[in-house]
């Protein structure tokens, strides 16, 4: 049987290549993404189901998971318009009863306070975090908020937490552990087209239901060195 998925904020580099690693699955894919971003979705015109509209708009999400046994959804914190809260409470809201949910978000988002942050990487997200919020760029404590929604939520979610991300080809499967600080993620880098290998691989994987896995690439010195034989 076909599976329909839908992917929110699919016209952003990370949703495009999960829309790419869906249809190689064989996945029905509905991608939601801003008006003005539809044409970057030109090239799946004709394989997929574009919903225009705001992912924070509860009507548009309403209209887009309709029918969908997963939703991948890309967090992001743009704005002062409560983005990310918004988009992940519709979700929660307006998917199907049992359907797999996959949220994409960074490190700094700790599910249980039990991750461990170099000072760098707290000293980088203060000082980001201080001027998005001065020059109304970005919130990232909506994406905090966001998050806190999900854990609380009993449908069956995963919140994928990226490292830096980087381009080139693929590599496999990220490795990942539930905290920051693991030495397995040392090394803080995963190819963008990785992360999204990991977020769709996740809507199989009942092992991640209610896990905020932090996810490292396979081939980086930290990987390969502490990654079980
Ligand atoms: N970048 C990193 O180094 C990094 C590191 C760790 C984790 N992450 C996580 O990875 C995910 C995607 O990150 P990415 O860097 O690969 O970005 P991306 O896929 O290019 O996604 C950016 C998304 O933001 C949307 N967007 C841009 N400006 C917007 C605005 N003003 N209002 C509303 N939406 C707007 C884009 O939609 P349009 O196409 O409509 O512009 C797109 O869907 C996020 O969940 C992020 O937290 C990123």
């Amino acid at each position: 049987m076909t599976r329909r998925i839908c992917i929110i904020g699919a016209s952003g580099k990370l949703g495009q290549y999960m829309i790419e690693h869906a249809l190689e699955r064989g996945f029905e894919v509905t991608g939601v993404c801003r008006e003005q971003s539809v044409h970057k979705l030109d090239r799946f015109a004709d394989r997929i189901t574009i919903v225009p509209g705001k992912t924070n708009d509860r009507d548009v999400i309403r209209q887009a998971v309709e029918g969908c046994d997963g939703v991948l959804t890309v967090l992001v914190p743009w704005g002062i318009q409560q983005y990310a809260s918004g988009t992940a409470q519709a979700v929660l809201d307006f998917a199907e009863p049992g359907a797999r949910l996959a949220f994409s978000c960074g490190w700094h988002i700790s599910q249980d306070g039990q991750d461990v942050y170099s000072w760098g990487f707290r000293a980088m997200l203060r000082v980001f975090g201080f001027i998005a919020r001065l020059t109304r760029f970005a919130e990232l404590d909506d994406q905090v908020e966001a998050c806190r929604r999900i854990f609380a939520s009993d449908t069956r979610w995963t919140v994928v937490r990226g490292s830096d991300l980087e381009e080139g080809e693929s590599q496999g499967l990220p490795v990942w552990s539930e905290h920051v600080g693991d030495p397995i993620l040392a090394s803080n880098k995963t190819r963008r087209i990785d992360f999204a290998l990991f977020m769709v691989e996740a809507l199989d994987n009942d092992d991640l239901i209610h896990v905020a896995p932090a996810i490292c690439g396979c081939q980086t010195p930290s990987a390969l060195a502490h990654a079980a034989p």
